[in-house]
């Protein structure tokens, strides 16, 4: 694998929901068509901007990148490698290496374990079984992820923590294992205004530090010329626009690219 080698490659990805009408002579109804011949790129090192208003297909993106959902159409390669033929090993590379962060903090840490138990999980189900290397790698997490000193918060339970401080520690539980790639989806959209710009800061020192590849998915535009290289704008599943992200907020090609753009009059 070269170093130009993208981290994903996306070929006219499709995506359709069916529901079932309980009527077995019946064919399944399309319900959504999610994701619709989506083509893209993801370059190492870049943080891509997923940007596209409610339902427009951001998160079923997301999920098929990270092998929890499975195209209807289409295909994705992960470093050159289709994800429908990988290996096991393969596969176990891939969900060390490709993490994800969600964006509901309350509800993505279970409220019974502790900062601890919560980190730590990745590391033992990759069977690291010492105490004091778990312990220290979960500190350096935390400690990447803002969270200082980590050794006070080892022991706290999610309902003890802000917000910000949860979704720190997703973040913390996402970077523990070392990964090459961030799947953020709206991971600062259930967060109060003061504390969005401190997280995106986070996730762009990380990419810089770790060296990180980093897909960051958001419907508001604004928080993309922060983190973005580049921008990619979904509507009704369909890509509409993808290009370095100072060229797309001043010349935007697409009708509805140049909409969403203008409902962030700040910008301008
Ligand atoms: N499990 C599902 N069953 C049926 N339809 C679904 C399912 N998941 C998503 N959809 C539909 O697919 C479309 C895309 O949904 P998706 O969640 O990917 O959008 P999104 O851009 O992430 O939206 P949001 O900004 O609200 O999170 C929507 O029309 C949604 O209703
Ligand atoms: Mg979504």
């Amino acid at each position: 694998m070269s170093p130009e080698t993208p981290v994903f490659e996306v070929k006219k990805l499709s995506k359709v929901f069916y529901a079932r009408t309980g009527l077995p002579w019946r064919a399944p109804a399309v319900t959504a068509t999610a994701l619709d011949q989506v083509t893209l790129l993801v370059n190492s090192g870049e943080i891509l901007g997923l940007a596209g208003e409610s339902g427009s297909g951001k998160s079923t993106l997301a999920e098929i990148l990270a092998q929890l959902q499975s195209p209807t159409q289409g295909e994705v390669l992960y470093r050159g490698k289709s994800l429908s033929t990988m290996s096991h090993q393969d596969r176990v590379d891939f969900r060390r290496q490709v993490q994800m962060i969600f964006q509901d903090p309350y509800e993505s840490l279970n409220p019974r374990h502790t900062v601890l138990r919560t980190v730590s999980e990745g590391l033992i189900n990759s069977g690291i079984r010492s105490r004091p290397e778990i312990v220290s790698r979960v500190e350096e997490a935390l400690e990447q992820a803002g969270l200082r000193p980590a050794s006070t918060f080892l022991d706290t339970y999610p309902h003890q923590l802000s917000g910000g401080q949860r979704q720190r520690v997703s973040i913390a539980r996402a970077i523990v294992l070392k990964p090459a790639v961030l799947i953020a989806d709206e991971p600062v959209s259930m967060l109060d205004v003061s504390l969005r710009a401190a997280i995106l800061k986070l996730l762009r020192g990380l990419r810089d530090k770790m060296g990180l590849t980093i897909l960051y998915i958001s419907h508001d535009l604004s928080t993309m010329s922060y983190l973005g290289d580049r921008v990619a704008v979904l509507y009704r599943g369909q890509l509409k626009e993808l290009g370095p992200t100072r060229q797309v907020f001043a010349s935007p090609q697409d009708a509805y690219t140049r909409k969403l753009l203008a409902a962030v009059p700040s910008l301008f």
